[in-house]
């Protein structure tokens, strides 16, 4: 066995810079009487669900997602509070209740359930499941909106424009084509009323302002540009009164109106942390680090809700962070495709922590993905099965056979550089996942904490405890160090994976303290001559989705291969035909967002002429602006400009879409210059 070569190790290793994160945190300003003053605080929300239907996989997404950031900030030791729920006034929910023959109350009651159970059946962690229709709400929407009164920006007037009730938004004239909102596909109809307004267009600057002197307050960048462009577009003052139906809070001072419905289900933000009737547990926990949504409701939270805050003087929250939407087997998911994943057959069908892994781990925060059945029968085999549950097994079972199932000495002194490697990587992850859940990106983090089982499984594999009989001490130490290391791959997977890391933690006999990320941060908590076991099998392999499943998606596949051989046989193009394509390397100068074209991005390309071209390429679901720039591509340069919405692309970027619906770009080193042809 080889010695170490760098410095040796003391006994306990402690992170030398523990992770920055740590102290970032708002210290509480009025902590309650079981807190510490200088604790920090985590308050997580995810955007209140519509009840006018059953839930389905985006609102078990979302909601397991700030579950697991609630219980990583919990395992930090943080101070947590976790808000979910329901939203249920408005002229959506109306009509729902009305095309069921039920009374809106009835219907709300019934669908919020659904929800609250839901969430029940995930073993979601929510400190609060709010009603918008629960009386603590309502008294705080009505002082919210006397606080905008009184600060001059309600007036009434007559609004006369599109709305959408299934989208609850009302649209301009360039945001909606054939009597659809371009951004949703959702119906408009055409509304006259008398309405009260907010003087949005007052806040303007402000919120610039915001945005640039925040530069988290909107995530991912891509979103926040699109925010602010939104905004230097010129904000129009909102109205927030409809006279046309019932079902909703009524308009303080004149209940002929009721209240538009973002105002009252954003509000639902502050009425779970106590705003104007419990100053203590507002001060202690608004604003909100994070507001989780979806990318659709983006312009309501980055830009409305703000508003209203600064309007009734409060505090804006610290980040509004977009994801993305979940594709199903790579198509949009809609009823009419039959490929709707309703939220309790994805909780019947899959482990909880399989399904809670796949979807953290699958999808990067803030870009869209994919559920598709045979990734996540790939992910739980080989990241989840093979690697972790065979780490787990494999060395307590070691720990039964060889040590009597007790915990061995640590080493004097970590000396073997194995060992040191090993506490190294241990040490190095709990930074790495920190930084991860800092920059909003637990895709990365589990990529960190699974990557430290691989790495642990190959210490075993060149320590090789089991031929160790001779030398028990030695043994002893491997096995230790296995073992401690299994102990930082458990925490670190608590939050993601609760009940897998538990039974681990378990079957380790770990105490309180010693399942926490303080534990972490000095190696060897671990303590001798504790009784350990193994635990059952952590997770099961799956089958790859059914032979049946399968061949009828293969027979699909050749009919479509079968379509296209005829097609091409047909359409054999010349030599000379091909040479009439000209292609040539260009250089990206310069790349943006396309407002509401969530697929497109516009792209200005130098292909060795003296201005560079502008393209519209339709690659936005893959890369964000920011890592295109300098990329050398190829693009057709002969093409006939097109007009796509509104910017002439005057080129083509040529890119291969791989089976998940991702792009990847065909590419050339730097010593290519641009507009170099290619053939
Ligand atoms: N009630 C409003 C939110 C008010 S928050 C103050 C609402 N409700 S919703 O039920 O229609 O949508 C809730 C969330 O589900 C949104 O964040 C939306 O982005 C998300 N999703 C809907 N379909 C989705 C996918 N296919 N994939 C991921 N999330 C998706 O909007």
């Amino acid at each position: 066995m080889k010695r170490a070569t760098g410095p040796s190790a003391s006994q306990t290793t402690t992170l030398a810079n523990p992770p920055t994160f740590w102290f970032q945190h708002r210290t509480c300003v009025h902590p309650e009487p079981n807190t510490s003053p200088t604790m920090s605080k985590f308050y997580v929300t995810t955007p209140i669900y519509y009840v006018n239907g059953a839930p389905h996989i985006g609102h078990a997404y979302t909601t397991i997602l700030a579950d697991a950031m609630a219980r990583y900030h919990r395992t930090r030791g943080d101070d947590v509070y976790f808000l979910t729920g329901t939203d249920e006034h408005g002229l959506k929910i109306q009509r729902a209740a009305e095309q069921q023959g039920i009374s809106p109350e009835q219907m709300v009651d019934e669908n919020s359930a659904k929800f609250r159970e839901l969430f029940e059946k995930l073993e979601l962690t929510h400190d609060r499941f709010i009603r918008t229709t629960e009386d603590d709400h309502r008294r705080t929407v009505e002082e919210m909106v006397q606080r905008m009164t009184d600060a001059g920006d309600i007036y009434l007037d007559k609004y006369e424009g599109w709305y959408s009730a299934s989208d609850e938004a009302y649209y301009s004239e360039d945001e909606i084509e054939d009597g659809v909102a371009i951004a949703s596909g959702s119906p408009v109809e055409w509304v006259e009323e008398e309405s009260y307004f907010f003087r949005l267009s007052k806040y303007e600057d402000r919120l610039l302002q915001w945005y640039e002197s925040n530069p988290d307050s909107v995530a991912p960048q891509a979103r926040k540009n699109e925010v602010v462009s939104f905004v230097e577009s010129g904000l129009k003052d909102l109205s927030i009164s409809r006279t046309t139906f019932s079902w909703g809070i009524p308009m303080p001072d004149d209940p002929e109106h009721v209240l538009y419905v973002w105002v009252d289900a954003l509000t639902n933000y502050i009425t779970a942390v106590g705003a104007f009737e419990d100053q203590q547990r507002f001060d202690r926990y608004w604003p909100a680090d994070i507001h989780l949504i979806g990318k659709d409701i983006l312009r309501f939270h980055a830009v409305y809700w703000p508003a209203f805050l600064m309007s009734a003087e409060l505090p804006l929250p610290q980040q509004v962070y977009a994801h993305g939407w979940w594709t199903v087997e790579g198509e949009k998911m809609s009823k009419s495709k039959g490929n709707f994943i309703d939220a309790f057959e994805l909780a019947d069908e899959y482990d909880l922590d399989v399904l809670r892994y796949f979807m953290m781990r699958e999808m990067p925060l803030g870009k869209d993905g994919n559920f598709s059945k045979a990734r996540l029968v790939e992910r739980n085999n080989a990241e989840l099965a093979d690697n972790v549950g065979n780490l787990v097994n494999r060395t307590l079972s070691m720990t039964g056979g060889f040590v009597d199932g007790e915990v061995p000495s640590m080493p004097a002194e970590l000396t073997e550089e194995a060992d040191v490697e090993l506490r190294n990587h241990c040490i190095e992850t709990v930074q790495a996942v920190d930084n991860a859940m800092k920059d909003r990106q637990p895709h990365r983090a589990l990529e960190r904490i699974t990557a430290l089982a691989g790495e642990t499984n190959n210490y075993i594999q060149t320590v090789q405890p089991w031929a160790l009989k001779e030398k028990p001490n030695r043994q002893g130490e491997t096995l230790y160090c296995a073992l401690e290391a299994i102990r930082y791959v458990a925490v670190l997977l608590s939050p993601f994976v609760p009940d897998a890391a538990a039974r681990i933690m378990d079957a380790m006999n770990l105490g309180d303290e010693l399942r926490t990320l303080d534990s972490l941060q000095s190696w060897g908590g671990l303590e001798a001559g504790t009784n350990v076991r193994k635990p059952d099998v952590l997770f099961e392999k799956l089958d790859p989705p059914s032979e049946q499943e399968e061949d009828e998606q293969q027979e699909e596949q050749e009919q479509t291969e079968e379509a296209d051989e005829d097609e091409e046989g047909a359409n054999l193009i010349s030599f000379d035909q091909f040479m009439e394509v000209q292609m040539r390397v260009g250089e990206i100068v310069e790349a943006n967002d396309v407002e509401d074209a969530d697929k497109l991005l516009h792209l200005f390309v130098d292909v060795g002429e003296d201005e560079p071209r502008s393209v519209v390429a339709g690659i936005a679901t893959t890369f964000d602006p920011d890592e295109l720039v300098g990329r050398r591509v190829t693009m057709v340069t002969n093409l006939q400009p097109a007009k796509l919405f509104g910017i002439e692309s005057q080129a083509m970027l040529l890119a291969a879409q791989r089976e998940d619906g991702t792009y990847a770009l065909a590419e050339y080193p730097d010593d290519v210059a641009p507009g170099t042809s290619v053939s």
